[in-house]
């Protein structure tokens, strides 16, 4: 019996990590105060990397492969400039599904998060964002009260990048951690998890 609720427990939660889109973590995550990580992505080629594929670069690059499709509808290409590719992230969609409107004429809930799964986004490193995004839980993790793991966030580190940095890349120079993650940090300014420490701790 306890194992029956338990297995079903597990489902749960693993049924409960979509991938929500980078602009959740927009809303939170783009202060200066707290290290603006949302900016400091914008201005790097990981928020490019979609677009980088509609690119006459990307068409020769594809075409000297042999793919004669459009390399932002192709799974060879697309799986290393999106987020959560063949993960439940981002998939590949035909004009009918971009063109869903709203009465309003807007965009629909599923084509915005569609969107926003185009290029290298947060959750490509620190993993599916539906079940850690409320402010609740991030705040827990942050000071150490539940574990990251528990609620599908990971722990980036050189074997996250070399996923898609590596020679089935093909304009693949090689890789360096050292040198290349200076250049995506998007690191808390000094002091403040300190700070913020002794806030949590003054209430
Ligand atoms: C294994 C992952 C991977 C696959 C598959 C992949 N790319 Fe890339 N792509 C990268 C990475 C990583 C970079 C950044 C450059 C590098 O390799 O360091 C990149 C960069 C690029 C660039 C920018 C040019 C440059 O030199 O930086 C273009 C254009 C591109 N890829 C097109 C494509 C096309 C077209 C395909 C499909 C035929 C493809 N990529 C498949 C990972 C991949
Ligand atoms: C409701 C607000 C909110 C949303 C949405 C949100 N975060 Fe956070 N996040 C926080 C807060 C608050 C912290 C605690 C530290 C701080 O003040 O930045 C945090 C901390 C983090 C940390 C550091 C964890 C640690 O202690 O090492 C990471 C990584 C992170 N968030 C990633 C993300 C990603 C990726 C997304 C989107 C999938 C996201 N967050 C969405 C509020 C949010
Ligand atoms: C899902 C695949 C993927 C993962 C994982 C990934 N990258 Fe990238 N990275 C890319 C692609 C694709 C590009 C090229 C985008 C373009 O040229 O538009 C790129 C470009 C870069 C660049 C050049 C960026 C710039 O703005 O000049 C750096 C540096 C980099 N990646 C570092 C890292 C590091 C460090 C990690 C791990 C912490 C990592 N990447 C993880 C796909 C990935
Ligand atoms: C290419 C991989 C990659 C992407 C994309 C990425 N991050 Fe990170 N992020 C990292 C790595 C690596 C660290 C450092 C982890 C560590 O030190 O343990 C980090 C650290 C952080 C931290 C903690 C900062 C600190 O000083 O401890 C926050 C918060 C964060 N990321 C949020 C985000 C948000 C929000 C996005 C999207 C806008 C994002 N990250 C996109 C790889 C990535």
């Amino acid at each position: 019996m306890i194992k029956v609720t338990l297995s079903i427990l597990m489902v749960a939660t693993l049924a409960g990590q979509d991938f929500i889109g980078n602009k959740k973590c927009k809303s939170c995550h783009k202060k200066k105060s707290s290290g603006a990580q949302y900016l400091k992505w914008e201005e790097t080629n990981h928020a490019n990397a979609f677009d980088v594929l509609k690119t006459p670069e990307a068409k020769t690059v594809a075409e000297e492969r042999g793919i004669l499709t459009n390399p932002w509808e192709t799974p060879e290409c697309v799986r290393c400039h999106t987020t959560g590719f063949e993960k439940g992230g981002y998939e590949i969609k035909d004009q009918a599904f971009w063109d869903q409107v709203t009465e309003r004429g807007k965009p629909t809930k599923e084509v915005k998060r569609m969107l926003a799964l185009q290029n290298v986004g947060c959750e490509v490193c620190h993993g599916p964002g539906s079940d850690y995004k409320s402010k609740k839980k991030m705040k827990a993790i942050f000071h150490g009260d539940i574990t990251m793991e528990s609620v599908g966030m990971l722990k980036p580190s050189k074997e996250t990048c070399v996923q898609c940095h590596n020679e089935e890349s093909p304009s693949f120079h090689g890789f360096d951690f050292e040198e290349f993650f200076p250049k995506i940090s998007h690191p808390y300014p000094d002091g403040y998890r300190e700070e913020m420490k002794q806030k949590e701790l003054n209430k």
